[in-house]
């Protein structure tokens, strides 16, 4: 999950000021800030400092994260002619990232904790090169995938392309599962998810199926649209807060959940932060396939302090084996 300005203190005193990529550009920076929350919380998994522009940013499209903002983007995708814009990405265009799993890797393997690698899903970087940044009401990528349905279906095809040579790099330099963030599907109806975002993240999932990794795929407000998230091949499916655990499972069949504490309870009380906790533990009961973790990302006003007794809270009292916080 993006920890929207990290909460920790470690983080902010090495991370330093300017753009988040030129940090990730930086293998031993990039490397340490990925093994700090793993070494505060002692959870059980890490997850990749990187972010879901990367690629597009590595083939030049023209984007960059400006902090507090988000991505942005210079010259926005809004017809055909931008296209031959998104070249496919190339091994030698990410060196830096799969040198920082290479890394992670070296760190974590006498722990035996795993590293999770990531990618934006089609949709979700899509929805940032056409509107050229964050947005609340997703007007601009809505009708241009109403409009031009064909155009579209090529935008998130290269994007899927990219994801999927990104994540295979990951996978190949030691990445041992790996996430796949619509986090912005929540915009579209079922009937949108299923032309719009649905087709190029199967494809993603399909072909990463062959390097044998668990394959998460997750977003936000995504309740009327977990069922139809089930069927894009992933093993496990992300929920956010906004949907009961044990109703989520029952959308999603038999594949294990992810999630789903509500950042926003983490950030000061911290009876609040465990009571929230374990109705979640409750939720999942003995079921196993259930992985413990935040619904979205942490609030940079969070308390470290209110985190560490929720990851101890899981692993004391979460199915042991089964459960545990990333
Ligand atoms: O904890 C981590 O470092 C995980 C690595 C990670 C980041 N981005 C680093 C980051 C991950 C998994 C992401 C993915 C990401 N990036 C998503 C999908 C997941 C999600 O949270 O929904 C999205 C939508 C983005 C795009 C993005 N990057 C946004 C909207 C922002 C926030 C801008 C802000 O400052 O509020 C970013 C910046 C970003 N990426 C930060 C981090 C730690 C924020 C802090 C910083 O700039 O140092």
């Amino acid at each position: 999950m993006r920890q929207a300005g990290r909460s920790l203190p470690e983080y902010r005193a090495l991370r330093g000021t300017g753009s988040i990529l030129e940090a990730i550009a930086r293998p031993e920076i990039a490397c340490e800030v990925t093994l700090q929350p793993v070494r505060r919380y002692g959870v059980d998994a890490a997850i990749l400092f990187c972010d879901i522009v990367v690629p597009v940013h590595a083939i030049g499209f023209g984007v960059d994260v400006v902090p507090g903002k988000g991505p942005q983007v210079a010259e926005p995708f809004r017809s055909a002619a931008d296209l031959p814009r998104l070249r496919p990405l190339e091994d030698g265009d990410i060196a830096h990232v799969t040198d920082t799993v290479r890394l992670v890797c070296a760190e974590l393997s006498s722990t035996g904790t795993p590293l999770i690698g990531f990618a934006g899903a089609p949709y979700t970087v899509a929805s940032y090169l056409v509107e050229g940044g964050p947005t609340r009401t997703f007007e601009v990528v809505k009708n241009l995938a109403h409009a031009e349905p064909r155009l579209f279906a090529q935008l998130t095809d290269r994007l899927a392309d990219m994801a999927i040579a990104f994540i295979t790099a990951q996978v190949k330099a030691g990445a041992q599962a790996i996430q796949l963030f619509d986090s912005w599907a929540g915009s579209l109806t079922p009937d949108e998810y299923e032309r719009f975002a649905l087709p190029a993240t199967r494809r993603v999932m399909e072909a990463l199926a062959p390097l044998g990794v668990p394959r998460i795929l997750f977003g936000l407000g995504t309740g009327e649209l977990l069922g139809l998230m089930a069927t894009s091949g992933a093993d496990v499916i992300g929920v956010d807060w906004h949907v009961p655990l044990d109703l989520a499972r029952g959308r999603v069949g038999d594949l294990a959940v992810q999630g789903n504490l509500d950042p926003a309870l983490c950030v000061s009380d911290v009876g609040v932060a465990l009571e929230a906790t374990r109705s979640i533990l409750a939720l999942a009961g003995d079921r196993p396939g259930h992985i413990f973790n935040l619904g979205h990302g942490v609030f940079p006003s969070t308390d470290p302090g209110v985190l560490a007794e929720v990851v101890a809270v899981v692993h004391a009292e979460g199915r042991a084996g089964v459960g545990g916080a990333s």
